[in-house]
């Protein structure tokens, strides 16, 4: 990861950056402290570029022969804590080819737009790799403050979410040749280890059949038994923890749709499909690092959707943990299958006062909402309202769906409690309400957040990368700072 951090001492060498809020480039090229010639200059190329300070814009003008060789003026737009996340993402990548980058701000500079500004430049810059390839040139940012507890709270703040960002874009990028259901585990554990206060459980497929987690089972059975299933529980228990949140988070490590097998078109990318059991890791290792006073335990029930001789066919009943049947009408629906069981069990064995479950659930979730904006089923206005704010301060964005109960009889099956599958439509209204089976006495303290499509992104777009975004973490991580 970059580093980055404080100091006030001038540098003699390098890029530096100048953050430009909307409509006012006086005071930040007073930052500069430069000659009368040279910030005529400056002023007039802001003026020739038509520099209008708005989150995310950068220009550069180059100085050869001069210090510093380089200036870029970065727009922060209205200064809140958005627009710094899109300056630091703009930075890091105007400034991919510099060694280093030196941060011209205002000493009066809040800590939210430190958090931004860092989380900008560090998601930006993230790559996937499967090699040990050179990274970039740019190695080191110095943002001109002083190190005081306030800045340092907010880099280490950012530190905390880009890690746990990171960790699940590592995690959902992985190729699923490697990504197995194991392999997955032992990434947990060897992320949680050493850190005091958390704990990993990871339960094979024995212990599954021992205790009844049927349904995961027979997601996992059409995968080699090297592949097969298990379920992790990573829990954070700091002292005098007053409330317990579950985090549950689809792990489907590779989805082929079973025996209902997917066109090649719509498997090509599965590889995301669990992109919810990472999110929820993240958000439980971010938890710690912050030591937030929560208690959090994250369960990602994993299973690879594969074909076998011994895959679950449609016709099949299947009894979840806890003891509701359902009647398979299609093996791609899976996701709501392993999840049916981690929720039982949560609601069963772990009491929460409140339970999140993430997931790429449906494809309709990207039908209705886009690529870029989750769907939120909730109950609970209150839930739903402090979620939704943690997500748009985190700079993530969800959407509240109705969880319409006219749709729930459509779940009834023949032979059994429920079936996995409807032909009416409303796909991801119809998982949520399947969900809803299984949490029990907590029908107003759970939010079911169906996230396929922003779960990955076609192109680098501000502090997102190409490929996985680690969708989650940082709403997840938001929410526990602030509601809990
Ligand atoms: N993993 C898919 C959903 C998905 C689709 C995620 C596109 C990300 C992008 C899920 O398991 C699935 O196949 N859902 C089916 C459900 C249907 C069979 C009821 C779907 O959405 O078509
Ligand atoms: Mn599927
Ligand atoms: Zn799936």
């Amino acid at each position: 990861m970059l580093d980055i951090r404080f100091a006030t001492a001038r540098s003699a060498s390098g890029a530096v950056a100048v953050v430009v809020p909307s409509g006012s480039p006086d005071a930040a090229l007073d930052l500069l402290k430069l000659g009368p010639a040279d910030l005529a200059e400056c002023a007039a190329f802001l003026e020739d570029v038509e520099h209008s300070g708005s989150a995310g814009t950068v220009h550069t003008l180059p100085r050869p022969g001069r210090k510093p060789s380089r200036l870029l003026f970065a727009g922060i737009g209205d200064g809140g804590e958005a627009g710094w996340r899109s300056a630091g993402a703009a930075l890091a990548r105007k400034a991919r080819t510099e060694t280093s980058l030196r941060v011209l701000v205002s000493h009066d500079t809040a800590p939210e737009a430190i958090r931004g500004l860092a989380e900008g430049l560090w998601l930006a810059s993230y790559r996937f790799s499967l090699a040990d390839t050179e990274p970039d040139p740019l190695r080191r940012v110095t943002v001109a403050l002083p190190a005081t507890g306030e800045t340092i709270d907010a880099l280490e703040q950012a530190r905390a979410v880009v890690t746990a960002t990171v960790l699940a874009r590592d995690l959902t990028n992985m190729p699923s040749d490697r990504k197995t259901p194991a392999w997955f585990a032992r990434q947990v554990v060897k992320a949680a280890a050493g850190i005091p206060g958390l704990t990993v459980e990871v339960r094979e497929p024995s212990y599954l059949e021992a205790q009844g987690f049927n349904a995961i089972l027979a997601v996992g059975r059409g995968a080699a038994t090297e592949r097969g299933p298990r379920l992790v529980e990573l829990s954070w228990r700091p002292r005098g923890a007053k409330r317990h949140v579950v985090l549950v988070g689809k792990g489907i490590t590779f989805d082929t749709g079973g025996i209902c097998i997917k066109p090649t078109s719509n498997m090509k990318l599965m590889r995301k499909d669990m992109g919810g059991a990472a999110a929820v890791i993240g958000a439980t290792l971010a938890a710690a690092a912050m030591r937030l006073p929560v208690r959090v335990t994250a369960l990602a029930p994993l299973a690879e959707n594969a074909l076998g001789p011994d895959a679950m066919r449609p016709g099949d009943v299947v009894t979840h943990y806890g003891g509701l049947t359902s009647e398979i009408l299609n093996t791609d629906a899976e996701g709501r299958l392993v999840l049916g069981d981690a929720m039982a069990y949560a609601v069963r064995r772990l009491r929460p006062d409140v339970m999140i479950d993430l997931a790429t659930l449906t494809g309709a979730q990207g039908v209705a909402l886009g690529k870029r904006t989750a769907a939120m089923y909730c109950d609970s206005d209150t839930l739903a309202g402090t979620l939704a704010t943690a997500a748009a301060a985190s700079g993530e964005s969800v959407w509240r769906m109705p969880l319409s109960d006219d749709y729930a009889e459509e779940l009834d099956g023949d032979v059994a409690d429920l079936v996995n599958s409807t032909d009416i439509g409303a796909g991801s209204l119809l998982a949520a309400l399947y969900l809803r089976e299984f949490i029990g006495p907590l029908r107003d303290r759970w939010a079911h957040l169906d996230m396929s499509s922003p779960a990955w992104s076609d192109s680098n777009d501000g502090e997102l990368t190409k490929g996985a975004t680690g969708w989650g973490v940082r709403t997840l991580t938001r929410w526990l700072e602030t509601s809990c």
